[in-house]
């Protein structure tokens, strides 16, 4: 086996949170009077949450000061956290579940790389805090997706380099991320098609397969 190692995005890969983050988004477009729609929405995936911030505010009227900016995104994330606080590890699927525990018991080492600062609560509230070998996140980068570091320090926690690992992505800038970075990505969903990825996997548990 060429992997020692897979590292999950989180957001749209482990858990469905995407949705989430969507409906957060959505309020905040709606009380601004900005459009906002599910193809914007794609293009917020795997983006941190001020940049994401600036790709609604393209289709704003007007132009707003760095305070207000930094004021949405935190309104974005309260409505963000309170929909979090229902999650629970029922939201976190058999298939999901069941590869996790078929990688660790095959000697995998299994990394989260993600672009979220709630990483850490998302992980709590599905039942997953310190099942990952290594958790690099939105928390200990300066860059986000598609820049590689956040899967470039998951491979550093883990003490492998980028060719041992495996990256699995849903998202156009995380594929991008992977790639630059020098990994091979399997991409679920959105990210199945995308001409970059190296395998492309319908569920999670597809990842058996390759892992062989
Ligand atoms: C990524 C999501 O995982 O995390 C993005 O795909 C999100 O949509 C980003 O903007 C940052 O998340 P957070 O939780 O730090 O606002
Ligand atoms: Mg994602």
């Amino acid at each position: 086996m060429i992997y020692q190692a897979v590292i999950f995005d989180l957001d749209g890969v482990i858990c469905s949170t995407d949705q989430y983050h969507y409906l957060a988004w959505k309020e905040i477009a709606d009380d601004e009077g900005i459009y906002f729609d599910e193809q914007i929405n794609n293009r917020l995936r795997g983006v941190s949450r001020m940049e994401s911030l600036e790709i609604i505010l393209e289709k704003a009227s007007r132009t707003y000061a760095e305070d207000e900016k930094s004021a949405l995104a935190e309104k974005k994330n309260q409505i963000y956290r309170k929909l979090l606080e229902r999650m629970t590890p029922a939201e976190l699927s058999e298939d999901v579940a069941g590869t996790l525990k078929e990688l660790k018991k095959r000697g995998v080492k299994i990394a989260i790389g993600s672009s979220s600062k709630n990483t850490p609560v998302i992980l709590k509230q599905i039942g997953l805090s310190g099942s990952f070998d290594a958790v690099s996140d939105g928390n200990n980068i300066t860059k986000s997706k598609p820049d590689p570091e956040v899967f470039l320090t998951a491979a550093g926690m883990l003490k492998e380099d980028a060719k041992s690992c495996l990256v699995v992505e849903d998202a156009q800038a995380g594929v991008a991320a992977a790639k630059a970075g020098g990994f091979d990505c399997a991409g679920i969903g959105e990210a199945s098609e995308d001409a970059a990825i190296t395998y492309s996997i319908r569920k999670i548990s597809d990842l058996l397969e390759i892992l062989k």
